[in-house]
């Protein structure tokens, strides 16, 4: 486990699909910024099997309450994060400091250079929470997905090794 100051990340096991399950299939939770979708058991082994390099850590509280996920996996060839909060525990502080922790953990482990992001142009949420954690945003990406009816812009985030320097959370 990877342990922060007011939340750890636990890694899920296949066991835990059932509640990732649950999870991407409430619109609520993924939000208007994740594309619609609907999944069986089945779609999400076939999607955690074919993940090149990939890892999804619940998001739990300090009495192990699992409040949402953050995820890491290779896209085009860069490391690339996705995260999600429950929504009755959103604007507490807890996605920055699972950004950060996750952060910690891949430059601590891999030999990289840098970690991206994306957020929908409108995703005040998501683009201040990898502000706080030490992103920086790099650009636009005009029309590049497929969102709830419409083409959506994402702005892309980075962080690069020498502007992490240090953990921020992992000793
Ligand atoms: C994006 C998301 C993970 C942020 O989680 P969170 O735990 O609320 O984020 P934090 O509490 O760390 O907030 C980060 C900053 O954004 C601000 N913020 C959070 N929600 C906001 C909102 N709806 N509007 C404006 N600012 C918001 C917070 O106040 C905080 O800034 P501050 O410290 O200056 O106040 C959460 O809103 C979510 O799960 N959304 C749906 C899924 C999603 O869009 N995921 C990202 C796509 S990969």
């Amino acid at each position: 486990m990877l342990e922060g100051k007011n939340v750890n990340l636990r890694i899920m096991e296949k066991e835990d699909l059932p509640v990732l399950r649950e999870w991407d299939n409430n619109p609520e939770f993924m939000g208007r910024f994740e594309p619609l979708r609907q999944e069986t058991r089945t779609d999400l082994e076939r999607t955690c099997d074919n993940l090149k390099d990939a890892q999804r850590f619940f998001v739990e509280k300090k009495d192990g309450a699992k409040i949402g996920y953050i995820a890491h996996f290779l896209a085009a060839g860069e490391i690339e994060l996705g995260y999600f909060i429950v929504p009755t525990e959103r604007r507490k502080g807890y996605a920055s400091e699972a950004i950060k922790i996750l952060a910690d953990y891949l430059f601590l482990s891999k030999h990289i250079v840098r970690i991206q992001a994306k957020a929908d142009l409108e995703n005040l949420a998501s683009w201040k929470a990898l502000e706080k954690a030490g992103f920086t945003r790099e650009g636009i990406l005009r029309k590049t997905y497929y969102c709830w009816g419409e083409h959506r812009d994402d702005c892309i985030y980075s962080i690069l090794r020498e502007e992490w320097k240090e953990p921020k959370v992992l000793a």
